[in-house]
């Protein structure tokens, strides 16, 4: 612990993230027997593609593609991290920890903690407010923070309500020590009571899967619910850091679907033209989507150094948050 150095700020100092595979089309799902059309996906949820891991490919495989790209664009090797928090719901396996297989991966044999988080589509600013705080608290300096998921596992692709939404991917940040901000202020907040709106209720049990291994959701009331909490946060944030929606260079809020993004926005009175949008790309990636769509505008040069921005996530739990912040 260093807190002589207090107050310590946190900044993203590099981003990275990773599809596997070839995408998927929407016509590709009706093609492999999926009772639905391209024009009901795109209009519904903005979705053209999805990309799908092989069945020998998993979260911390995908974490380590990400993180590699985001490690090289800090300008850091593996070996400076001190802290890895891997963002999923659909991880390696029980145990140990994704993080601890990617830290393995990674190669790193600094004795760098590493845990997973379990937030779902929140996942990964839970994550990284999570980070915020050790680096804040001076025991941290360089931070790796890693959403990743291959939600094609937990899919039933006879449930056409659910299977056209998801994919596969992974998107990661290095937050690093800063002497200023960095992040300016994050939400953390989550509500069990709706539990059932979204959910995959099953466990391992003597060998055997008790309840369902699946992914189920009740749509519309995610809907509601999501773009209740995603306005409600940006405001929090933005209070707390004394600023305004106008003063926001980039939302990039979780991209579940092109209509949630859009009422956001509507509600935040911010035009689409600030909203990075991704999820026609790669669909709802859950914790990846955060991360993924940042670095996909940080590579384009449409995010910049310097703007700010206000990165919002909402899902299963219900959990939900943001983080402002001068990238
Ligand atoms: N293709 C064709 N038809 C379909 C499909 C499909 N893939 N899925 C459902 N339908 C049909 C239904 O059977 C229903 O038919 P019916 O009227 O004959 O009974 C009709 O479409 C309407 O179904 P709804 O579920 O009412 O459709 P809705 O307009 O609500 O759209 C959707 C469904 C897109 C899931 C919407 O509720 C939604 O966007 N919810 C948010 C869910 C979300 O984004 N979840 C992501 C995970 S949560 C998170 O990340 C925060």
């Amino acid at each position: 612990m260093n807190s002589s150095r207090l107050p310590i700020f946190s900044r993203i100092s590099g981003t990275g993230s990773y599809l596997p595979g070839e995408p998927v089309s929407n016509n590709e799902l009706v093609a492999r027997g999926v009772d639905t059309s391209d024009q009901w996906i795109i209009e519904r949820t903005g979705i053209r593609f999805r990309h799908l891991a092989a069945a020998s490919v998993t979260s911390s495989d995908l974490a380590l593609q990400a993180s590699l790209r985001a490690i090289e664009s800090a300008g850091r090797v593996p070996a400076e991290i001190d802290l890895i928090v891997l963002a999923t719901s659909t991880p390696d396996f029980i145990f140990p920890s994704s993080a601890a297989l990617l830290q393995d991966k990674l190669g790193i044999k600094n004795g760098a903690a590493a845990f997973d988080v379990q937030a779902v589509c929140s996942g990964f600013v839970y994550g990284l407010a999570i980070a915020e705080k050790f680096i804040r608290s001076g025991s941290h300096r360089c931070a790796l923070v890693v959403g990743s998921e291959v939600f094609s596992r937990i899919l039933d692709w006879n449930d056409r309500g659910t299977c056209v939404l998801f994919g596969d991917g992974a998107g990661a940040v290095v937050l690093e020590a800063s002497d200023a901000p960095g992040i300016h202020a994050t939400a953390l907040h989550a509500d069990g009571s709706f539990n059932k709106i979204l959910s995959v209720p099953g466990q391992l049990c003597g060998g055997q899967v008790i309840g369902s291994p699946f992914l189920q959701m009740d749509g519309p009331s995610v809907f509601k619910f999501a773009v209740k909490v995603l306005a409600d946060v940006a405001k929090e944030v933005l209070d707390a850091a004394g600023m305004n929606a106008q003063q926001i260079d980039w939302l990039i809020p979780h991209q579940a679907n092109i209509r949630i993004l859009q009422s956001t926005a509507r509600k935040l009175g911010l035009p689409m033209g600030k909203v990075i949008v991704t999820v026609e790309h790669h669909g709802n990636t859950s914790a990846a989507s955060i991360p993924l769509a940042l670095d996909d505008a940080v590579r384009a040069g449409t995010i910049k150094r310097g703007d700010t921005l206000l990165l919002e996530g909402v899902g299963g739990g219900f959990t939900w948050g943001a983080a402002l912040l001068r990238f």
